[in-house]
């Protein structure tokens, strides 16, 4: 299958254009775990000083995971996510990724962030603010460019990714005249193209139809199979047995409530119901 061969190939192709530097604060936190890839410790943040998102979240994210970040509206699962991608800075708490901190500082630097950047790859939930070139090959290409390929390479790779996600036939189209299904396929493509190490997800599945939902679904296994770390936000308890070796439950006071299989996870209706991912009034989960 052309998406199990592309994915399985990105795995392997661990050479970088410019490999994260790290001579800035390269010190792990004490207690890492082993194999860590992302490391955040006591993360607080609040927008604009008045509306709290994170309130001491500390967690590994473990190389060639799968992990889900799950909570309540408004719990702080999309600010986590723009956290780990470099979007959003913590007031306080620190995020290391692969060794370095992750500073707006370290981002500043060109090699710091070219390294970064092709390691690390963000799906927003909203495809919208992600595509907005003036045609699909050209969205798709605009993280190559990043890379700094040259022609012939980034020609290839957008072949390739664009036949991956069954979208070649869009690639004259404006990304802004597609549906939303189509969007969202041309943002993973404008992902995947980067080759990323890690896939942050906010909320994939989310208003997709069932077919696409499916194989968006069989597409973060399969690229988890292939070696890719996979970080995704979701209220749906129905993909965790597929998409979560590990969830990370939030309360609705910004915290982490509990750190769990996705076995332990979905067993614990006390746990769902205090963290409003079920209703009293539903069925057990189960
Ligand atoms: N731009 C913003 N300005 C002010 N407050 C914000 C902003 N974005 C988010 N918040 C607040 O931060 C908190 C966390 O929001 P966040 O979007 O991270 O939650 P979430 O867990 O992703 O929710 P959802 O499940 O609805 O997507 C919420 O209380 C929200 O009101
Ligand atoms: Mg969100």
């Amino acid at each position: 299958m052309a998406t199990d061969t592309h994915a399985r190939d990105a795995a392997h192709d661990t050479a970088r254009p410019h490999d994260t530097a790290r001579p800035h604060d390269t010190a792990w936190p004490e207690d890492v775990a082993e194999g860590a890839v992302l490391a955040c410790r006591d993360l607080r943040y609040s927008y604009l000083d008045r509306f709290p998102a994170l309130d001491g979240v500390s967690f590994d994210v473990i190389r060639g995971e799968k992990l889900a970040l799950l909570g309540a509206n408004g719990c702080g699962k999309s600010t986590l996510l723009k956290i780990l991608d470099g979007l959003v800075f913590p007031d306080s708490g620190t995020v290391h990724a692969f060794g370095g901190r992750l500073t707006e500082d370290n981002l500043e630097d060109e090699q710091f962030n070219r390294g970064f950047r092709s390691r690390v790859g963000f799906v927003f939930q909203n495809s919208d603010a992600q595509v907005f070139s003036p045609t699909v090959r050209e969205e798709v290409a605009f993280g190559c460019l990043q890379l700094g390929l040259d022609r012939q390479q980034t020609l290839a790779r957008i072949d390739d990714v664009l036949a991956m996600l069954g979208i070649a036939d869009l690639a004259d189209r404006a990304p802004f005249q597609l549906s939303g299904g189509e969007k969202k396929r041309v943002a993973i493509a404008s992902v995947l193209v980067m080759n990323p190490e890690v896939l942050l997800f906010d909320e994939p599945t989310a208003a997709l139809d069932p077919r696409t939902q499916h194989w968006l679904i069989e597409l973060i296994v399969e690229l988890n199979a292939a070696g890719k770390t996979i970080v995704l936000a979701t209220h749906d308890l129905d993909v965790l047995d597929t998409l979560a070796d590990r969830c990370l439950v939030f309360t609705e006071e910004h915290r982490i409530g509990r750190i769990g299989t996705a076995a332990e996870v979905l067993g614990d209706r006390r746990l769902l119901l205090d963290v409003n991912l079920v209703h009293p009034r539903s069925r057990a989960h189960r």
